[in-house]
């Protein structure tokens, strides 16, 4: 009897007595897309999933991305990227240093992330304690919170969102290895305007979109003015009230909302620590149309 049981705290629940490797029902389908509403992070325990099973899970909530990077993705199945530190005949087999700070994926493309899938299945421990969490922010509760002024004020305002803002302070304040953008990818993922607030699809609950990971300026505005006002939006969505963290376990699927969500890897473990994480990305292609939880659309 698949059983969902929430965590009690600002995020999360657990979905229990589900396989992911079969095919999924519609009703199962709903039931994932509500919780996650709902709940912005999930967690199914126990899973054994090929990559290929990974993906078809994935896809049945719309279509999946293919990371700019376009590298560290399972041999044959692009839309699969691997998320790790391990290095194999002197080669690293993932990518190792992803998503560590706070961020909305794929808030910097034009299509937005609907939903992360991740799979674990090496999480690095040290004297019995899990190391390499997953932290969340609950961005309903944020837009809820915001003063009224606030949320009047920026009703209808665009925000500005870089991929290449995430990826220099990357550079810059977290030691990365990772080259600079090249024009070219640069110039395949130009900045993009989003709403600073968003009307879930599924809820119908507000929400606050912008991000401190992309975020750059809210349009229209006076440089000054805008940085003020980011910075003020990037200072109240990062209150520990709002925060989450998942502990993971060998084989848990976890899945969230990124339009409820805001996300951190923490990065605890050392080289020979090993984690090892498969990921797929669906992006919101299909969730903002009126028939998505019919099953319509499938
Ligand atoms: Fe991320």
């Amino acid at each position: 009897m698949v059983e969902v049981k929430p965590s009690g705290k600002i995020l999360g629940a657990r979905v229990e007595e589900l396989d992911l490797s079969k095919p999924l029902s519609a009703e199962h389908f709903a039931l994932i897309v509500r919780t996650m509403a709902t709940h912005g992070v999930v967690c199914f325990p126990d899973q054994h999933l090929a990559a290929a099973a990974l993906k078809s899970f994935a896809a049945r909530f719309g279509t999946l991305e293919v990371n700019v990077a376009g590298t560290f993705q399972e041999p044959d199945i692009p839309e699969v990227m691997i998320l790790s530190n391990i290095v194999e005949n002197g080669r690293p087999i993932g990518m190792a240093d992803a998503g560590q700070d706070w961020h909305t994926d794929m808030s910097y493309s034009k299509t937005i992330a609907f939903a992360n899938v991740l799979y674990g299945i090496h999480i690095p421990r040290r004297n019995g304690r899990v190391l390499g969490n997953t932290e969340f922010l609950n961005m309903v509760a944020a837009y809820d919170d915001l003063p009224d002024d606030i949320k009047s004020r920026l009703k209808d305002a665009t925000a500005t969102h870089d991929f290449n803002k995430f990826w220099e302070k990357m550079r810059r304040e977290k030691g990365s290895a990772r080259p600079p953008l090249t024009e070219e990818q640069r110039r395949k993922k130009p900045p993009v305007s989003q709403p600073i607030f968003l009307k879930h699809p599924i809820s119908g609950r507000m929400v606050l979109y912008a991000n401190p990971g992309y975020a750059v300026r809210i349009d229209g505005m006076p440089e000054h003015e805008s940085d003020e006002l980011l910075e003020f939006l990037f200072q109240h969505q990062l209150q520990p009230k709002y925060k989450y963290a998942h502990e993971w376990s060998e084989n848990d699927v976890l899945m969230w909302d990124d339009l409820v969500t805001l996300h951190n890897a923490v990065a605890d473990y050392g080289a020979t620590e090993h984690r090892l994480i498969k990921r797929c990305q669906v992006m919101a292609d299909r969730v903002f149309d009126p028939n998505y939880l019919s099953g319509a659309l499938q």
